[in-house]
C-alpha cells in the first residue's frame, strides 16, 4: 500500500483525497487544513485525519475547539508520498518534504523548474518513474497535452494553435471576477499556456492566446492543429475515440454549452459534478486541408484528479502507464478504451 498525505484540502486537494481513497493500492493517511471550517468538519466526518500545516493553523483549530491530528511533520512521518495542493506554495514546502525524505507531487500553479518534470499520464508517465518530485500540469495544459499527444501519436502534429476562453473563477471563489467583462489574459501575446505544454512536449510547435470570461463551470478551447498526412475527419474522430480520458459530445444530443456538460455529470452521479475527461464537440471536428479544427471543454476543478493518482504510482515505481491509468479510470468511472 502506498501511504499518501495531502497538503492543502481545497479545490484540488479534496478531489485527490477522495480519489486516493478509491484506490486499492493506496491509503489516505491525512490532509492538512489552515482553517477550521465546514470543509475540515466534513473531512473529519468522512474519517479523514486533519492535520495543521503550521502554528497559525494549529492555533486557529484550538481556538475553534476543533480537534486536529497533529502537525505537518507528524503527517510526513507517516506517509510515502505527499501531494501538495496549496495555493502555489510548492517552493516553500519542497524542502520540508525533502527533509523528511518524502516523494512529492506538486500542481500546475508551480513553475516547471520546481521539479524539472511536468507530468501528463499519457505523455510521460515513464519519465516520472522513481523520481522524488513531479509537477502535475494545470487543467488547460493537461487537456491540450491529452489532445495534441493523441493527434501526434496518430498522425503527427507540425503546428498547433489554440485560443482559450478561461473560466474567471471556481464556483466558490466569491472574491474573484469578472462579473461583466471579457478580460484579455494577458493582452500581450502569446499566453503562457503554449510554453507550459512545451514543458511536457518540448518539440511541439504551439502558440496560444487566452481570455477570461464570466463563467465558473469550465474552460473552452478553440484548437487548430496541422496534422501529418491528410487524415479524414472520420480518422481523426476514431483516434480521439480510442484515446483515454477524452469524451466526445454532440450538440444535437443537447450539449449546447459547457453548462450541459456539467449537467451531464450531475445526471450520471459524478461526485461534485466532476468531468475528468477533455470534452470534444464531435461536430466541431473539421478538416480544412491538413488542418483540424475543434472545440474542447475543460472542467478545471476535476481534470487533473486522475493525473495526480497516476503521478503517485509513477514516482513509487512498479506500475506501467497503461495499468495505472486503467485502474484510476475504473475507480473514477471514466470510460477507458480497450
Ligand atoms: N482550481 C483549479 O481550477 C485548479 C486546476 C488545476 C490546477 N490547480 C492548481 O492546484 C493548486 C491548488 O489550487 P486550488 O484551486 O486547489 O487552491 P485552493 O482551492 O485555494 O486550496 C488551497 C488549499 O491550501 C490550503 N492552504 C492555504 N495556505 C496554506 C499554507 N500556508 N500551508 C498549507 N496549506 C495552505 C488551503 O487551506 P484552507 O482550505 O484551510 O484555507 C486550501 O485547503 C494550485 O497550484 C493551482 O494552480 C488549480
Amino acid at each position: 500500500m502506498i501511504r499518501v498525505g495531502i497538503n492543502g484540502y481545497g479545490t484540488i486537494g479534496r478531489r485527490v483525497a477522495d480519489a486516493v481513497m478509491l484506490q486499492d493500492d493506496m491509503v489516505l493517511v491525512g490532509v492538512t487544513k489552515m482553517k477550521p471550517d465546514y470543509r475540515a468538519a466534513i473531512a473529519a466526518q468522512k474519517g479523514i485525519p486533519v492535520y495543521t500545516p503550521n502554528a497559525e493553523a494549529a492555533a486557529a483549530f484550538e481556538k475553534a475547539r476543533m480537534a486536529h491530528a497533529g502537525d505537518l511533520s507528524k503527517l510526513l512521518s507517516e506517509v510515502d508520498v505527499v501531494v501538495d495542493a496549496t495555493p502555489e506554495l510548492g517552493a516553500e514546502y519542497k524542502p520540508v518534504f525533502a527533509k523528511h525524505g518524502r516523494k512529492a507531487i506538486f500542481q500546475g500553479g508551480e513553475e516547471h523548474e520546481l521539479t524539472g518534470l511536468s507530468f501528463v499520464s499519457q505523455v510521460n508517465f515513464d519519465a516520472a518513474k522513481g523520481r522524488d518530485a513531479v509537477r502535475v500540469v494545470s487543467c488547460n495544459t493537461t487537456a491540450l497535452c491529452r489532445l495534441l499527444g493523441s493527434l501526434r501519436q496518430g498522425f503527427g502534429v507540425s503546428k498547433a494553435r489554440a485560443v482559450l476562453a478561461r473560466r474567471a473563477a471556481d464556483p466558490d471563489e466569491i472574491s474573484k471576477g469578472p462579473i461583466d467583462a471579457i478580460v484579455l489574459d494577458p493582452s500581450s501575446l502569446p499566453s503562457h499556456h503554449g510554453p507550459d505544454v512545451q514543458s511536457v512536449m518540448p518539440d511541439l510547435d504551439i502558440t496560444t492566446m487566452a481570455i477570461k470570461v464570466p463563467e465558473t463551470h469550465m474552460h473552452l478551447h478553440s484548437v487548430i492543429a496541422t496534422l501529418g498526412g491528410k487524415p479524414t475527419r472520420e480518422q481523426v474522430l476514431e483516434q480521439l475515440q480510442r484515446t483515454p480520458r477524452m469524451m466526445l459530445v454532440e450538440g444535437k444530443a443537447g450539449f449546447k454549452s459547457t453548462a450541459q456538460v456539467i449537467d451531464w455529470a450531475r445526471e450520471v452521479g459524478r461526485p461534485r459534478n466532476d468531468v475528468y475527461e477533455a470534452v470534444i464537440w464531435r461536430e466541431s471536428v473539421t478538416m480544412v486541408g491538413n488542418e483540424v479544427y475543434m472545440f474542447m471543454g475543460v472542467h478545471q476543478e476535476a481534470i487533473v484528479t486522475p493525473e495526480n493518482v497516476d503521478a503517485i504510482r509513477a514516482v513509487c515505481g512498479g506500475y506501467s502507464a497503461g495499468d495505472s491509468m486503467r485502474t484510476t479510470d475504473a475507480t473514477l468511472g471514466i470510460r477507458h478504451p480497450a
